[in-house]
Order: C-alpha cells, then sequence, then structure tokens
C-alpha cells in the first residue's frame, strides 16, 4: 500500500507500514524462531530426505566439480541465458511436438522469475488484460500477475469437498465468465496446493475447450517428475499445446534438480510462427532486461552440464524417482498413521493426489493449533507439503493431527 506524504514531512520510512508476512515463506521464517525442539515444517514446498535434510542431489556434486575444473570465467550471459541450458529445456518440455523456431525459451530466475517474466510481457502488450486463476492456486500467482498489472479472476478447480477436481465447474466458468484474448493459468502437474490433477481425458476436455473460448495458456510447471515421471506429468501440456497454437509456458528446476536456492528456470512462449517468437523474445528481453538484467550462471551451468552427459542424466533420473517413489511412501504411511490414530478421519484421499502437497483439510482454527502446540507448521489453507514428512517421526506427526482433530 502507497501513502500520500508531504515532502517536508521527513523521515520518510516512518510512514511505511508494516506488510503481513507471507503466507509460504512467512511461515519458515516463523519455524526457524521458534525454539522448541520437535517442531516440524511443513509448510514451504522444499523435498527433505530421510534425515530432514533437502539434499544436494549426486548428480549436481558431480557437475558442480565439473565446473569447478572447467568454469573458464564469470562473465554476463545473454540476457535469455545460456544456448545449452535452453536447449534442454526446449527437450524436457516440448520433446520435438513443437518446430524449434517457433518456441522463444528464456533462462529466468526460477520458475517464479518465469511467471513474472511471462506476466510482465503479456501487461507489456496487451493491457487491459485479464488472467483467470484456478481456486485455490498458488498463494503467490495472484501478487506476481496483480503486481505486473494483469486483473486477476478465477475458475474453479477442486470440487466442493476439496479433494476432487471440478471439471464441470471449470469448464462451466471459462464459458461463462472469459471472453477471446483473456488468459488462463493452469498447473501442468502437482497443483499447488491441492494435489488434485486432472486426468488424461479431461485434459483432453479442458484443452479444447480453452481452443472453443479462444484464452491464451500460461501453464506453470514447476513439479516436473514429481508426479508419475517426466514424460507422464508434460501429458496435459501436451494436450493444451495440441489444441492452443500459442502458449507460454514457466518452468522450473528448484523441484526436480533440488536446486532451490540457485534459482533456475525458464520461460518459453510458443507462438504460430518463426518470426512471431523472434518478435515475442525481442520484447522478453527488454522486460528481463529492465528487470533483473540477465539471469545468474551457476544453477543453469548446473542442469546443462547433467544433461549434457548421459551417466549424469541417467543418474539425475533414478535420483529424481527415488523422490517421487519416497514421496508416495510418505503419503501412504501417513494415511495409514491417520487411520490408526484417528479411524473416524479417512485421508484416503491423499493417496490420489500428486507431487509434494496435499489438501488437509483442516481448518484455519486447527492448522493454528496444529503451530502452537505442537510445533507443526502447514500453510492456512490447509496445504501440507507431504516432502517434508518425516518416517522416523510420522507416528508423532499423526497423533498430533488426530489430536487437533479431536480437540
Ligand atoms: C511453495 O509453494 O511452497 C513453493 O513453490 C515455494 C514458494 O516459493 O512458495
Amino acid at each position: 500500500m502507497t501513502v500520500s506524504t508531504d515532502p517536508a514531512s521527513a523521515p520518510l520510512f516512518s510512514h511505511v507500514s508494516e506488510a503481513a508476512p507471507d503466507a509460504i515463506l512467512g511461515l519458515t521464517e516463523a519455524f526457524l524462531k521458534d525454539e522448541r525442539s520437535d517442531k516440524m515444517n511443513l509448510s514451504v514446498g522444499v523435498y527433505k530426505d530421510a534425515q530432514g535434510v533437502t539434499p544436494v542431489m549426486r548428480c549436481v556434486k558431480e557437475a558442480e566439480k565439473r565446473l569447478v575444473d572447467s568454469e573458464t570465467t564469470k562473465g554476463y550471459l545473454s540476457i535469455d541465458g545460456m544456448p545449452d541450458y535452453r536447449h534442454h529445456v526446449r527437450d524436457l518440455v516440448f520433446g520435438d511436438r513443437i518446430p524449434s523456431e517457433n518456441i522463444a525459451i528464456l533462462q529466468t530466475p526460477g520458475g517464479t522469475g518465469a511467471v513474472r517474466v511471462a506476466a510482465d510481457f503479456l501487461a507489456s502488450q496487451f493491457q487491459p488484460m485479464r488472467m483467470f486463476l484456478p481456486t485455490p492456486t498458488w498463494a503467490n500467482h495472484n501478487s506476481i500477475l496483480t503486481a505486473a498489472g494483469l486483473t486477476c479472476e478465477n475458475y474453479r478447480h477442486l470440487s466442493a469437498d476439496k479433494r476432487s477436481f471440478d471439471l464441470e465447474g471449470m469448464l462451466e466458468d471459462l464459458q461463462s465468465k472469459t471472453k477471446p484474448g483473456d488468459a488462463i493459468l493452469l498447473h501442468a502437474c502437482c497443483h499447488n496446493p491441492s494435489g488434485v490433477d486432472p486426468n488424461q481425458e479431461q485434459w483432453e476436455q479442458i484443452a479444447k475447450a480453452i481452443a472453443t473460448a479462444k484464452l491464451l495458456p500460461l501453464v506453470d510447471f514447476a513439479y516436473q517428475g514429481f508426479g508419475d515421471g517426466l514424460e507422464e506429468d508434460a501429458v496435459g501440456l501436451h494436450h493444451i499445446l495440441r489444441e492452443n497454437p500459442e502458449a507460454l509456458v514457466c518452468t522450473s528446476f528448484s523441484k526436480n534438480f533440488g536446486l532451490y536456492s540457485e534459482r533456475v528456470g525458464a520461460v518459453s512462449l510458443v507462438a504460430t510462427d518463426a518470426d512471431a517468437a523472434k518478435a515475442s523474445l525481442s520484447q522478453l528481453k527488454r522486460v528481463v532486461r529492465s528487470n533483473y538484467s540477465n539471469p545468474p550462471r551457476h544453477g543453469g551451468a548446473v542442469v546443462a552440464t547433467v544433461l549434457d552427459d548421459a551417466d549424469l542424466t541417467s543418474m539425475w533420473k533414478e535420483e529424481l524417482t527415488e523422490m517421487r517413489t519416497r514421496i508416495h511412501r510418505l503419503r501412504q504411511l501417513f494415511v495409514d498413521g491417520m487411520k490408526s490414530t484417528s479411524p473416524d478421519h479417512d485421508f484416503s484421499f491423499l493417496l490420489e493426489q500428486k507431487g509434494m502437497f496435499s489438501f488437509s483439510g483442516l481448518t484455519p482454527m486447527q492448522v493454528d493449533e496444529l503451530k502452537s502446540k505442537h510445533g507443526i507448521y502447514i500453510v492456512g489453507s490447509g496445504r501440507i507439503n507431504v516432502a517434508g514428512m518425516s518416517e522416523e517421526r510420522m507416528d508423532w506427526l499423526c497423533k498430533a493431527v488426530a489430536q487437533v482433530l479431536h480437540s
């Protein structure tokens, strides 16, 4: 919020009012300050291993060793990042489904950076533009898109019981609320915060409905490989691209390479022809130049080093499979644990959900009580980061959740 002040009434900063803590990262700040020793952070979406650590993947360590020996410069990258990195993004995300000259790709600081670049580009080219977001969606989407100057509207994603996908509601909203030229944000897989994804047939219908309504898809694809597999998780995106000749796709290597703090992402613009892609790239570059100028090198260099090398690539795929399998196991253990501690509450719907997150169905009051009484931090909406759970402390966690459910 801005304040209008008399310039004579300095100091200016004493007129600034304090903002509310961030709905997700603010919880980690509070968690770190919490002095209890038996606390647990299930708020922010980071993967933890059996030791409770967010590990540096083995393929990343190996790539970093190679980079220490081979890197010759820390000079600036170009505005759109490293060519080699961008080729790998194209292969992973699009395969050979779209002619490469029709895609403009830029390396960005994380998936968040990608969404912001996409939003700034849209706002600079197509004002006024409305963006339709799923209800619910990632807590930061609205802030990023609004900050860029887009107008946010909503469409239904979850059914009333918050456990399944509301295809009918979504299609109805697209038909009744949107007009040609509006944009629509979609989660390609592992919907954040609910873990509830459309199935293949539903994706087909969604893709057709978007084409009929003449909407521009903005696909947030931050969790490739965390749902069912690298290819499997791209199925929804490929349906969208089959029916819709234009799209923006935001990707991230934070999760599937564990490169959270290196900020490695990309924004890809799919155009109908090479000229449109080229002109759009030039505008995307202007957006970047007036923001962070050019992307950081290290994370992108790590990803490119791994994906340039067949052995490191198979090591990466194995490690990704290990993470995905472990998350499935944690889901199962939690569901089993809740069955024995609280038989009247059925959590088996968690087994249908994909990726790191699940909607627990806990109310804001129960979420508060989990934090105050037990030191367990989850997002206010009831979103739990399953990937942050621990086998060893599952019993303790389930007892705490059961206690809150019954209090
Ligand atoms: C999350 O949803 O927890 C992650 O995407 C991290 C973030 O930046 O919010």
